[in-house]
């Protein structure tokens, strides 16, 4: 579907967001595995957590719509079931990596499929730890899905030093390792997000520059009341459009504020945007609050590597920051962002030449400098929600406007996107 967008000229009042993404995976995969009835609220309606759910039910869990919340009768320990048919992961990485981690330390055999693109992203990243663990997999030649899961033996624990900056991983480790009576390790360079150890109340250990969290058996889940906060990396379309417009000023409501999501908030900081954060709580240890943005002019600084795994899903739309910003954008070290739900460092730079820009596609990264010269641009989103979303609020920033196409990804995260942004624009 190709969606027009036109130049708007400013944007005002207050925003709500639908529970953020990932930990609405966790929420539904921990209250699933807890014995007995948990409630979500705010649960996001990604197609990716509906992956997730259906998944879930395949395996025994329950779910149930009551008025503003979800009720879910989860399985206790071990209590899952074998699935008839296989389990579709559709376009979502985080259900794929998380769950191989669950049922790698079940008593049956599991096939999990998944969508053109995410069968084309690496699995090996946890074949490989699972394996160590016990597990047995069967893959494709390039180690990618379907993937058959086939435990053969009671989960061995392990200390894991994490090759790469993956919450995917971590995450997909820490949960087979709650299937063991001793601890299993994961020992990590960078800080990558967190939700997995804290929503499970994880124990975790900074030592000699390392972050070292674990799981055991104890830490199994019990039922529970979620709150999934606003889901804060749909909120970098919403930032980077009031911050780029004139005269605009933007609340955005009960969204999560969690360290490590809000690195591309410190980034757009430190490059001179007024963003701050308001009325800050707690709610499943994780932190929650309002974020006021007002229009601001913006330089592009030097982003360091360190922050690049917290504002990984952020750099689309940092992208288009970085263009409107003084002097050039440069990103490097970030490599991860040619496996995400497609080559981001290639949809960048393809939608970016597009408009006239000097781009320089790198192996780790990009850099973008120049005047835009192309004012009637249709842009790709390569099948990607971020970059559909990216490119929308771009469109919105020129001034004859632009479209997108391919533009119902944006349902992969957030399907109220359009809705979203026509409640903020202030007609004048
Ligand atoms: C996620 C982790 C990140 C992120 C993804 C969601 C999660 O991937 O890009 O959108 O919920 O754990 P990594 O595994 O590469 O960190």
């Amino acid at each position: 579907m190709k969606k027009r967008f036109e130049k708007i000229n400013k944007v005002g009042g207050e925003l709500s967001l639908t529970g953020d993404k990932s930990i609405s995976h966790r929420a539904v995969i921990f209250s699933s595995m807890s014995q007995g009835r948990s409630t979500i609220k705010n649960l996001s309606e990604a197609e990716d957590v509906r992956s997730t759910m259906k998944i879930m039910q395949q395996l025994g869990a329950s779910f149930m719509n009551d008025s503003e919340k979800i009720v879910v009768e989860g399985c206790g320990f071990k209590g899952f079931k074998k699935s008839v048919s296989y389990l579709d992961c559709g376009n979502s990485g985080t259900s794929a990596r998380l769950i191989a981690g669950l049922l790698a330390a079940q008593k049956f055999k599991s096939t999990l499929i998944g969508d053109e693109s995410l069968s084309m992203r690496p699995m090996k990243r946890v074949i490989e730890p699972l394996t160590r663990m016990g597990t047995h997999f069967n893959a494709t030649a390039n180690l990618t899905l379907p993937l058959t899961i086939n435990p053969k033996s009671e989960i061995v624990p392990i200390n894991y030093e994490m090759p790469l900056a993956s919450a995917q991983v971590k995450s997909s480790v820490l949960l087979a390792g709650l299937h063991a009576e001793s601890e299993t390790k994961i020992i990590e360079s960078f800080q990558t997000r967190n939700h997995t150890e804290k929503m499970l109340g994880l124990p975790i250990k900074y030592e000699n520059g390392k972050i070292i969290s674990a799981s055991s058996k104890k830490y199994y889940p019990k039922p529970g009341e979620y709150f999934v906060p606003g889901d804060i990396s749909t909120s970098a379309f919403h930032i980077v459009l009031t911050l780029l417009t004139p005269n605009s000023e933007l609340l955005i409501r009960d969204v999560s504020l969690n360290p490590t999501r809000t690195g591309f908030i410190e980034v757009l900081k430190k490059m001179g945007a007024d963003i701050s954060f308001e009325d800050i709580r707690t709610s499943s240890n994780e932190e929650f609050g309002n974020v006021l943005v007002r229009s601001s002019s913006l330089k592009n600084i030097t982003i360091n590597s360190q922050i690049i795994p917290n504002i990984i899903d952020e750099i689309p739309a940092l992208a288009i920051a970085g263009i409107f910003a003084e002097g050039d954008f440069l990103i490097d070290n970030a490599k991860e962002l040619r496996v995400k739900e497609s080559d981001r460092i290639h949809s960048i730079c393809l939608n970016f030449k597009h408009l006239g820009l000097n781009v320089e596609e790198k192996q780790d990264g990009f850099s973008v400098d120049g005047s835009i010269k192309n004012f009637n641009p249709i842009f790709e989103s390569y099948g990607d929600h971020r970059i559909a979303m990216a490119f929308g609020i771009l469109s919105m920033l020129l001034d004859k406007g632009g479209e997108v196409n391919g533009f119902e990804s944006v349902d992969i995260s957030n399907p109220r996107f359009e809705e979203q942004v026509r409640s903020i624009v202030i007609k004048s």
